[in-house]
């Protein structure tokens, strides 16, 4: 597959077009951002990290039936996936509260929700991202109420089935973000997820000890987010347990599986 030019860069990655008008290349960047990219960042390696544990979610949710964008990864920081035209909404799953629902509305940092709880946020960097209801998305026609049940619907199978493959490793899925995306295949619409699932998009607790394994260690200066990221990689099986992890280590990974017994 030809890479051809940029057609967007986000804050963490590049898509470029491809010879294929209906297939682009997601590059993994290694910036951070934060607090609507106020607080900035490059941490050498994440985007070599995001990209492995992305793959390894987003093609397991194919083996369960939840269509997304991923096709193959193509090498240690691009993947190949379908274009899609993203819907303009970021969509929060909440299981445990922390970060910006405990500042809005003063709950207290890890409460445990007795339900999941599904935030919408518009995806406008200019607004920052605000908070918007149902309402919103029906009455400016963002999604028609067939679309937006549908959606609710693979939030609720996408938290069981994320909640339980981290719960297995000893992870805590506390919130996660996703987004999806229209493709047109032969005139025919289809809502599928797309972007990524990562320790950029998750917040993922150890279970045992609640040591932060996801992107609040750069939000909140902790340190320590490779091993963290490594960590999560390690324990989905897809880095060896032996690795020494290191930025010059993680861009030559090997792509060996292993299961974790
Ligand atoms: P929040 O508590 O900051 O609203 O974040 C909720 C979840 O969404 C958390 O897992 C981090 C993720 N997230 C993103 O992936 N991108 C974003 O821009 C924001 C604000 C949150
Ligand atoms: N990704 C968002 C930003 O840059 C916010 C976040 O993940 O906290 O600004």
């Amino acid at each position: 597959m030809k890479k051809g030019k940029k057609i967007y860069e986000g804050k963490a990655k590049i898509i470029y077009a491809t010879s294929d008008k209906n297939l682009v290349i997601q590059y993994f960047k290694d910036d951070a951002t934060a607090f609507n990219n106020q607080k900035k960042s490059t941490i050498e390696g994440k985007g070599v990290l995001n990209n492995r544990i992305s793959e390894h979610i987003l093609s397991n949710l194919s083996q369960i039936g939840i269509k997304n964008h991923l096709i193959k990864r193509i090498n240690m920081r691009e993947q190949l996936v379908k274009l899609v035209e993203i819907i303009p909404i970021e969509f929060v799953v909440r299981n445990i509260a922390t970060g910006s629902l405990t500042k809005r509305l003063g709950i207290e940092d890890g409460t445990v929700l007795e339900n999941p709880l599904v935030e919408y946020c518009l995806k406008n960097d200019k607004l920052g991202d605000p908070i918007i209801s149902r309402e919103h998305i029906l009455t400016f026609n963002w999604l028609n109420v067939v679309q937006l049940d549908w959606i609710d619907n693979n939030l609720k199978r996408l938290n069981d089935f994320l909640q339980g493959m981290f719960r297995g490793v000893g992870i805590k899925l506390v919130d996660f973000k996703v987004e999806f995306g229209l493709t047109n295949e032969s005139g025919k619409t289809e809502i599928i997820l797309a972007d990524e699932i990562s320790p950029d998009t998750c917040r993922l607790w150890d279970t045992i000890t609640d040591k932060k394994l996801d992107k609040d260690r750069f939000r909140k200066d902790l340190g320590d987010l490779i091993p963290a990221y490594s960590d999560v990689a390690k324990r989905l099986g897809i880095l060896h347990e032996q690795s020494n992890v290191s930025a010059v280590n993680i861009t030559k990974l090997s792509s060996v599986k292993k299961k974790r017994k």
